[in-house]
């Protein structure tokens, strides 16, 4: 996906380095859609602002940004880049402060039930993150068909001292209707638009915002000095399965696969606070040392649960019992 589309499709990696580079950017604005889905809203956004504005969409899912990335490629739309990802996270922490313009979101998942309302998209530091990321003036558009959800989200948003309510529309006239509207509207349902503006900046009121360097996040190997490369090559054999934990970063040790040179790759998933990636490590084998990097291919985020897996698979891989770490599961 990122070979392929390389100009047009970023992974959170890139977003990171290119999002700190927003302050000399050559583009006059920066906007941004959460949960793209099709992309319509998306494509529509670059054609309406035009090629001085960067349209940046971000999505959970693979399919979609894929589907994206093919679209914008054969429209030869060139303002535009998809980025795979959660938006809370990557707002959180690769968007430098005041640097978009605007940001939409249509018909995000509502998760209805008590128990998945962490994943909803306002849920936790959103109001903080949006309302730092946001420029003075910048606007926060949400359109959606649950009204308990647009009011849920007007008034954690209000809360926060940086922003206010601009506007709250039932079945406003919208500019363009996309797959999830046309659907919702098809069943008679009404849809409602929130809009949030970000205030001018007193000076005494300040945010706890402040985004990752990427420069931290860029450098992640280790070498180990092995004594018996086949037993370490056993060791690596057992981690897939292994699972482990500390506050809310996870890691999982899905799979290994061998390359007819003897090195491997480890297949990983770790969640931040729900910010899931799956990705690999690479583990070489010399003669005495055994060196585990990052797979570049995947470009995860450095992100403190990708740090615990390295040092897990690190500690299991070594020869020094001290350093085996305890595994769940
Ligand atoms: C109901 S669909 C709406 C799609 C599109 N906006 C539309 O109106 O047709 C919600 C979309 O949000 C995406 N999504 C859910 N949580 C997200 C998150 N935290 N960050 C980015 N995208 C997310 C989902 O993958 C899905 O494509």
């Amino acid at each position: 996906m990122y070979e392929s589309f390389p100009d047009i499709c970023w992974s959170a990696r890139k977003f990171c380095l290119e999002a700190a580079a927003f302050g000399v950017s050559d583009y006059s604005k920066k906007v941004l859609e959460i949960g793209f889905g099709n992309g319509d809203f998306l494509v529509h956004l670059a054609e309406s602002y035009g090629t001085e504005t960067l349209v940046l969409g971000m999505e959970v899912s693979a399919v979609c940004v894929l589907k994206a990335a093919k679209r914008l490629s054969s429209g030869k739309i060139s303002n535009a880049r998809v980025v795979l990802g959660d938006a809370r996270y990557l707002l959180e922490k690769c968007v430098p402060p005041s640097s978009l313009d605007a940001i939409y979101m249509n018909f995000p998942c509502p998760w209805p039930k008590n128990r998945h309302a962490f994943r909803r998209v306002t849920e936790g530091r959103f109001p903080e993150s949006l309302s730092a990321s946001l420029t003075e003036g910048g606007k926060f558009t949400l359109v959606t068909d649950e009204e308990w959800y647009a009011l849920e989200a007007r008034e954690k948003l209000s809360l926060s001292p940086l922003l206010e309510i601009a506007s709250f529309e039932v079945n406003p006239a919208l500019e363009l209707t996309t797959k999830y509207g046309s659907k919702w509207k098809a069943m008679g349902k009404s849809i409602y638009r929130l809009t949030v503006q970000k205030k001018s900046v007193d000076r005494d009121v300040s945010t706890s915002h402040q985004p990752e360097n990427p420069e931290d996040i860029m450098a992640m190997h280790s070498k180990l000095f092995i004594s018996d490369p086949k037993r370490t090559k056993q060791r690596a054999e057992e981690l897939v399965g292994k699972t482990g934990a500390a506050e809310k970063f996870h890691w999982s040790f899905k799979a290994v696969y061998w390359s007819s040179e003897g090195h491997a790759l480890l297949k990983t998933i770790t969640s931040d606070e729900g910010f899931e990636q799956t990705f690999f490590f690479r583990l070489v084998f010399l003669e005495n040392e055994c060196l585990v990097k990052l797979e570049d291919a995947g470009a995860p985020l450095h992100t403190p649960a990708v740090r615990l897996a390295m040092e897990a698979a690190v500690g299991y891989l070594s020869d020094e019992p001290e350093q085996v770490f305890q595994f769940r599961g």
